[in-house]
């Protein structure tokens, strides 16, 4: 396995492997490699002859107060990781290389109203962040695919918007939540929680799988929902973000004849904002 820093060496190096004629595929990661990162490598393993792995915890999208510092980083086990998954290349700048004009005067990829709802209302300029580092990554690789997980449901909205309204010749694959027994999505900061609050933790699970059940069992009044998945929450000892049930296609708010949904949760338990979502398909009303 190849291990690259500099953005200059990762263009070459995917230039000649792209010249070999070889598919190319690109998962971006933030390391502290789980096993629902490492469903993206496996996925990504099936789809190209030569898979790259990015670990870079990206400065410019952790807000001022959030935790970009205690982020856990554990450069040794993920390389091990991946070397023994077959990853191609692993590829691990600092932050002066990903943004050599420094995080102030660096170009900003946004992508108003889908960034400013849900996550985005509590996360500014989170999206842009992403989305930023996102487009320099696959600029770098220029991939055939690149991989991203359903966890970040609305972060694989932005990415794909993204895509499209650059024209980026990349194909976007979307891979299912990973989760431990009880429900709760694997996640890095689950390592913020103590014993007490990780068993807690999986009401946010339980809760949108309620909320599916009502839907797929002919609920439509989505609001009152909301509201009662958010009261489950506060009770199992969450600071609710938001319950929302949303459309698929574009994470707005659905009519009634919209069917294809997600029930999307955030919030805080302990110091951990943990987020997760579910998708539903809204039960044919007997009118339609
Ligand atoms: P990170 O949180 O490290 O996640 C990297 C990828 O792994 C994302 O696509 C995320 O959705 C996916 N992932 C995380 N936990 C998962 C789980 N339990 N099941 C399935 N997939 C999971 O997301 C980011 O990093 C960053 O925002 C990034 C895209 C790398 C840009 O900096």
């Amino acid at each position: 396995m190849r291990v690259l820093k500099q953005p200059g060496d990762l263009r070459q190096l995917a230039g000649d492997w792209r010249r070999e004629a070889g598919s190319l595929a690109l998962v971006p990661t933030m390391g502290n490699l789980h096993q629902g990162h490492l469903d993206l490598v496996e996925r990504a393993r099936s789809l190209a002859k030569r898979v790259v792995v990015s670990i870079f915890v990206n400065p410019a999208q952790f807000g001022e107060d959030e935790d970009l510092s205690s982020y856990p980083r554990t450069p040794e086990e993920d390389r091990r990781a991946l070397e023994a998954l077959g990853v191609d290349c692993m590829f691990t700048p600092a932050p002066a290389q990903m943004y050599p004009l420094g995080l102030p005067a660096r170009c900003l990829v946004q992508l108003p109203g889908i960034s400013e709802i849900l996550c985005g209302a509590s996360r500014p300029g989170h999206f842009a962040g992403v989305a930023t580092v996102v487009a320099k990554l696959l600029n770098l690789v220029a991939p055939d695919v690149a991989v991203f997980g359903e966890k970040d449901f609305q972060q694989l909205i932005v990415i794909r918007r993204m895509v499209a309204e650059l024209f980026l010749a990349v194909r976007i694959e979307g891979v299912p939540i990973r989760r431990e027994a009880d429900g709760l999505a694997i996640s890095s900061r689950n390592r913020y929680l103590d014993a007490a609050e990780r068993e807690r933790a999986a009401a946010l699970y339980r809760t949108l799988v309620a909320l599916r059940d009502a839907i797929s069992g002919g609920r439509r009044d989505y609001a009152a929902l909301e509201r009662e998945g958010a009261g489950w929450l506060e009770r199992a000892g969450f600071r609710v973000d938001y319950v929302a049930v949303r459309r698929v296609a574009d994470l707005g708010r659905p009519e009634v004849a919209d069917r294809d949904l997600v029930i999307l949760g955030a919030g805080w338990m302990g110091r951990a904002r943990l987020i997760d979502n579910v998708r539903v398909r809204a039960a044919q009303a007997e009118h339609d």
